[in-house]
């Protein structure tokens, strides 16, 4: 800034506090645009609410505390500051969200809990590519129209149902996710017995983990559609109560697969490749 002399000080202050001002304004700007997408943000704070309405409310303080809106006083970029949410270094739109054991219930509510997520809450992250929802007692899926339910996030590589009370009604939704590349969802209780179809679109999947749901019975693997899955490397069906690996021979390019505790299995159909 050129210096100024005595008679031009008062416009030479002028001048400098509109530099100042532009400066202020400029670096707003450069800070508006490196922050989070301000439906993405509202979006996350909807979703902070709906797992404080389904919890126990003595746990209200520690359910992401760090997602914070401008009234809760300091502002924080949702990209940098807030557990569980990465985004992506350019676009700055949500990539990864983690919201691995976020419900809390205190143990009486947990065994009448019947709570099913509310899918409209996620159709804002289209570009998300790993979702993590594992943990959360969750029973099942809401939604506005039929079968929209994971609609919207066409971008899904990663998708983790671990330790919830999914049921063979998540089937046709996860069916409409045909970009995805693992999926987890062990601890839950997928049985195969009401489904036509299973997963059998999910053509570029690698990684599925189906362990510990106790009741995916003979037969039921095809039923499932996973001798569809021919992309498929690793899969866990530890403790799941099969007695048979018919349809699995199809899976040529399985490198790692799981079958401890089925008491009750035979080699017969053991692929061949994994004799
Ligand atoms: C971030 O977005 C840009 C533009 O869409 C894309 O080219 C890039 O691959 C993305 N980065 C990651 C890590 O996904
Ligand atoms: C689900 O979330 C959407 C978006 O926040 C909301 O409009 C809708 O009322 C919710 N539905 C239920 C059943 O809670
Ligand atoms: C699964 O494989 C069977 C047998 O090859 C085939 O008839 C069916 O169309 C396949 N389903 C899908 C969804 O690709
Ligand atoms: C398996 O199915 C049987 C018969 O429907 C049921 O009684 C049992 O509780 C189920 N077990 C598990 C672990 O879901
Ligand atoms: C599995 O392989 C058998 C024999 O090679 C074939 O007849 C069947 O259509 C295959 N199933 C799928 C789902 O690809
Ligand atoms: C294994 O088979 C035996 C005899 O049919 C049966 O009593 C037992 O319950 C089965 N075990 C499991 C884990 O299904």
């Amino acid at each position: 800034m050129t210096s100024c002399s005595a008679m031009e000080s008062t416009a030479c202050i002028k001048f400098s506090l509109m530099s100042l001002i532009w400066i202020i304004v400029l670096m707003n700007e450069m800070h508006g645009y490196r922050a989070c997408l301000e439906t993405e943000r509202t979006a996350l704070l909807e979703i902070k609410s709906f797992f404080i309405s389904i919890s126990d409310i003595r746990y209200d303080d520690q359910i992401l505390p760090s997602w914070v809106s401008e009234d809760d006083g300091m502002p924080s970029d949702c990209c940098d500051n807030w557990e569980g949410v990465k985004c992506n270094a350019t676009t700055r739109r949500v990539m990864q969200l983690s919201l691995h054991h976020t419900q809390r219930l205190n143990y009486f509510e947990r065994t009448s809990a019947s709570l099913p997520i509310n899918m409209s809450l996620l159709h804002p992250f289209e570009e998300l590519q790993s979702l993590d929802l594992s943990d959360n007692w969750f029973t099942g899926i809401c939604e506005k129209r039929a079968y929209d339910g994971f609609g919207s996030l066409k971008e899904l590589k990663i998708l983790n149902l671990g330790f919830n009370f999914f049921d063979d009604s998540i089937l046709p939704y996860l069916n409409t996710l045909t970009s995805l590349t693992t999926l987890i969802l062990n601890f839950n209780s997928i049985e195969g017995s009401r489904t036509k179809q299973g997963i059998a679109n999910l053509r570029y999947l690698q990684v599925l983990d189906l362990s510990e749901n106790h009741n995916i019975t003979s037969g039921s693997l095809t039923r499932l559609g996973l001798t569809n899955l021919t992309n498929l490397k690793k899969l866990d069906l530890g403790s799941c109560g099969i007695t048979t690996l018919q349809g699995l021979a199809n899976l040529t390019n399985l490198q790692v697969l799981d079958l401890s505790y089925n008491q009750n299995l035979t080699a017969l159909g053991r692929p061949q490749n994994l004799r």
